[in-house]
């Protein structure tokens, strides 16, 4: 059990995040949103904004030098007079001082020809259509047996549709650019980004860069939850007004213009239609999605994906549908598509086991397979049951009454609930290099990313081991564009696949080592690209369950989470005490997805209405009582050199609905919209 390496770091402010980096004689940067919902761009007057002492420049469609790839429309930057939805960065000032930019951006006129914007999203628009791909490279929709007919002939039927609001990731540290132009035409960002790899890559192909003439620096990052998974269009601003000032300058943006401009989980609207024998024995699953994107990039999110692996029944069917609304483009939000997708499936299974008049763990034991339903293929490893059994155990789940509303202690009415959860055990294709120096040190690289993750110290874990030295004597450097490339951290794919590559780079390493080291050092790298194509077919994912108490207050319908427990079977488990952290950390922003967190579309003028965190409310240290997170021992030789399984975003898949299945519990009352506020269980009781 290692504590993160860097938290001496962290807690004395020694740890340096991107707006901290020291430039020489900065700029700042503040940035003009759009006030139409759509439209077009009619006229920027900068007259009185460019008068103001210590304004060096003003950025608009009227002026912005053009970009070498406008093929990202979220990353067009001032490229064109659409405006695609309210929000949109449509004008920028660069300033002596921040306050003067902000300033400047005030007295700004942007002139619109404005229309309408079309920013509901319904089941019925008439816009909805078949993407080619979901995301993840996944098919659109899959179809097994007749499920209509089978779901029709079936002796129990479900047939409910959820809805979940679009959320925001809201990570501590905001999206941060740094950008700093080199003598040489090369380019530096200190960024906050979870990969600094394809964050040079796709600025570099923006600016018509070679991939070298971009470095991307980023040790440190206070948080993404994929937001900071592909890089956003403050990256793109700052390097476009560092070049027109002929300056570093420094843009960080506000929580308050991150609700448009850094990405957001889409809403749903999801049918679920569970057919099963009198035992609950599944014979038919639906899952039908309708999702939002937005006019200026498709992001179609692959919310029924999990649906597609969970339970056993030989009539299936999955589709997702999108509609182009004007909004911002959805993107990625820790487990995207699985973190929806299993609320409802997870959901639905409630209910279906209420119907049923069976256990809601049992149910789910039922239908476990051993092979993935849809692709027929094994999987590595499948500790679905385990995790059940565990957790009922551990619980207190026989005790249980099943009959909704039949606990309560004074105003509290008091259920339980569970849910599943799974996730894909990824890996990605990368390189590092491990050196060994006289002094009997080691320096391991990677461009890997540790978001608040612990990631730098699981792979300081595994280098350590590899070499089999102590973990004192290891240098573990991530985040910077320079060192060997490595994937993005997201898909929680870092573990699996940077360990990977640091574990083959300090094999190479021992091996080229005997004896004393030469005084210039010894150096080995390694390349995985070869070894991750090189996997034997099987269908990989991690699995567990979630089993949450919650007390609703019968009065005012405030719900609190009382107790959560999560079991786990994710593989070898690197470093118990950050894992415990990713798993926890899931489940809180679950609960957060249950009962709070909800982004609202103003549906006449577009754009989202509570843009902080005063409006936007996630747990706080008084939401979150009694949790833990505990794991099986779960051994998979068909992963990678570890064994292990990403953890970062499975603890908030399925979190959700083990929160409304005991609100089911407790009250009676089946909330199928998200978030479950006292609102809604008060008027439907
Ligand atoms: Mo994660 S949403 O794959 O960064």
């Amino acid at each position: 059990m290692t504590h993160r390496l860097e938290g001496r770091e962290k807690v004395t402010g020694g740890a340096r995040y991107a707006y901290e980096y020291p430039m020489e004689d900065p700029a700042y940067v503040a940035a003009v949103q759009a006030e139409a919902g759509r439209g077009e761009i009619v006229a920027v007057d900068a007259a009185s904004a460019r008068r103001l002492p210590g304004v060096l420049a003003v950025l608009s469609c009227e002026n912005a030098p053009e970009l070498a790839s406008r093929s990202n429309g979220e990353l067009a930057v001032f490229q064109s007079r659409t405006v695609s939805y309210r929000g949109q960065f449509v004008a920028a000032v660069v300033a002596e001082t921040l306050e003067t930019a902000r300033e400047a951006a005030r007295l700004l006129r942007v002139e619109y020809a404005a229309e309408d914007p079309d920013v509901r999203l319904r089941d019925d628009h008439p816009g909805l259509y078949k993407p080619d791909k979901v995301n993840a490279g996944l098919p659109a929709d899959t179809e097994l047996g007749d499920p209509e007919t089978a779901f029709g002939s079936s002796e129990v039927r479900i047939d409910v549709t959820y809805t979940t609001p679009a959320e925001h990731n809201n990570p501590m540290e905001p999206h941060t650019t740094v950008a700093h132009w080199n003598e040489d035409g090369s380019l530096t960002l200190y960024e906050s980004t979870q990969g600094a790899s394809s964050h040079a890559r796709t600025i570099a192909r923006v600016f018509g860069l070679d991939r070298e003439q971009v470095r991307v620096v980023a040790p440190h990052v206070g948080g993404g939850f994929g937001a900071k998974g592909s890089p956003r269009p403050n990256s793109v601003l700052a390097a476009m007004a560092a070049r027109e000032v002929g300056r570093p300058v420094k843009f960080a943006v506000p929580r308050q213009q991150m609700f448009a401009t850094t990405g957001y989980r889409t809403p749903t609207i999801q049918r679920l239609r569970l057919g099963a024998g009198a035992d609950g024995t599944l014979n038919a699953i639906m899952h039908d999605v309708v999702e939002q994107t937005s006019t200026v990039r498709e992001f179609a999110e692959q919310t029924a994906s999990p649906t597609r692996i969970m339970y056993r029944a030989p009539h299936r069917r999955t589709t997702h549908r999108v509609v182009a609304l004007d909004v911002p483009t959805p993107s990625w939000m820790r487990a995207p598509g699985e973190t929806p997708g299993m609320y409802a499936l997870e959901s639905a299974m409630d209910e279906l086991a209420a119907a049923a008049g069976i256990d809601p763990v049992e149910l789910r034991i039922r239908n476990d397979t051993d092979r993935e339903p849809e692709s027929g293929l094994p999987f590595s490893s499948r500790n679905l049951v385990a995790c059940l059994r565990e957790g009922a155990d551990r619980f207190g789940w026989a005790a249980r009454d099943p009959a909704p509303r039949s606990r309560r202690e004074g105003r509290r009415l008091i259920g339980t609930g569970v849910a599943a959860t799974t996730y894909p055990a990824r890996l990605n294709p990368g390189r590092a290099t491990a050196r060994a120096d006289p002094d009997g040190t080691f320096t391991v690289r990677i461009a890997a990313a540790d978001i608040g993750t612990g990631a730098r110290t699981a792979l300081a874990v595994l280098a350590a081991e590899t070499l089999k030295a102590d973990l004192d004597r290891v240098r573990m450097e991530v985040g910077d564009s320079s060192y060997p490339a490595a994937s993005v951290a997201g898909g929680s794919s870092g573990t699996a696949s940077w360990g990977t590559a640091v574990v083959r780079a300090c094999e190479a390493l021992r091996e080229r080592l005997n004896g004393s080291v030469p005084p210039e050092g010894v150096e080995a790298s390694a390349d995985t690209a070869d070894e991750v194509k090189a996997q034997e077919e099987y269908a990989r994912h991690a699995f567990g369950a979630h089993f949450a108490e919650v007390e609703v207050d019968a009065d005012t319908g405030e719900v609190s989470v009382s107790r959560m427990l999560g079991v786990f079977a994710a593989g070898r488990i690197v470093n118990p005490v950050t894992a415990r952290s990713q798993f926890v950390g899931g489940m809180i922003m679950g609960i957060g997805m249950a009962l709070m967190e909800e982004s609202v579309m103003d549906e006449r003028f577009g754009d989202y209405l509570n843009r902080d965190l005063a409006q936007y409310h996630v747990p706080a240290c008084a939401d979150v009582r009694d949790i833990e997170a505990v794991w099986l021992e779960e051994t998979d030789p068909h992963l990678n050199p570890m064994g292990a399984k990403g953890i970062g975003e499975i603890g908030i898949v399925g979190a959700a609905a083990a929160v409304g299945n005991a609100v089911h519990h407790a009250t009676g009352v089946r909330v199928r919209d998200l978030p479950i506020t006292p609102a809604k269980l008060l008027t439907r009781r």
